[in-house]
């Protein structure tokens, strides 16, 4: 049943919050390098099933594959770990720590996978490079606009070099131009790092940032064509 060649795919995928169905037999999957765009009305799930490909929300039925794992079969221990090496995360407001500078937020991730801190914060500078927000280096997220915190959890997300990015409307919170840009700056660097991108988005020019865009509506993903 799985999309031959995909790294990760969902089948048959349910969430109910009480009464309420989130998802309700959502079929997914992204190979690698692959940047899906995820499209869809608010509520119709999205958030949802990006938590349960990730592995942070338990599906009530159907089952997440990610290489040769089995997700939904996973210790909660075994799924953290693999969240930790394998995945990285961009939400709509950074969520970087306060209390750290931006180069120490993106070092974050590093140090707690067991790089040193030299090499972690060195690491940490080339990201803020790449995102074009070095200059936030010394500074706290309190301290930088919305555009540069953005660009920091994309450098921090993308730092310990992920196979799968997942992006809950990485933009929602920024104006057009700062948001374009973001995305410009995300997907290119997942490209040159071959990660594989699952990106939940209301930008209007997305299919330009995307190799394919999904629909999710009453908690089942539509292709554009609404085929499936
Ligand atoms: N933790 C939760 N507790 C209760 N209801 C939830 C929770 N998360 C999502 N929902 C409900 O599930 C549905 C889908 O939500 P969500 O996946 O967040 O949609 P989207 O990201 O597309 O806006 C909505 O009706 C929402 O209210
Ligand atoms: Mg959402």
């Amino acid at each position: 049943m799985t999309p031959e060649g995909s790294l990760l795919a969902a089948e048959g995928l349910s969430k109910a919050y009480g009464p309420t169905p989130a998802l309700d037999g959502a079929d997914f999957s992204v190979h690698p390098g692959e940047v899906v765009a995820v499209m869809g009305p608010s509520g119709s799930g999205k958030s949802t099933l990006l938590h349960c490909l990730a592995g942070i929300v338990p599906p009530d039925r159907g089952t997440v594959r990610y290489g040769p794992h089995t997700l939904t079969e996973l210790s909660d221990a075994r799924r953290s770990a693999l969240r930790r090496t394998d995945f990285g995360f961009v939400f709509q407001f950074g969520q970087l720590v306060p209390e750290l500078t931006c180069l120490e937020n993106v070092a974050l991730p590093l140090r707690l996978n067991g790089t040193r801190r030299r090499d972690a914060e060195r690491q940490a500078r080339d990201w803020l490079e790449r995102l074009e927000v070095e200059g936030a280096a010394g500074q706290r997220p309190g301290e930088i606009s919305g555009g540069q915190g953005q660009r920091v959890a994309v450098a921090r997300a993308l730092a310990t070099r992920p196979r799968v990015i997942f992006a809950d409307e990485p933009t929602g919170a920024l104006d057009s131009l700062n948001g374009e840009r973001v995305l410009t700056l995300l997907t290119n660097a997942a490209r040159d790092t071959s990660a594989a991108v699952v990106l939940v988005t209301h930008e209007a020019r997305v299919a330009a940032y995307s190799d394919r865009e999904i629909v999710v509506r009453d908690g089942r993903v539509k292709d554009m064509a609404g085929r499936i």
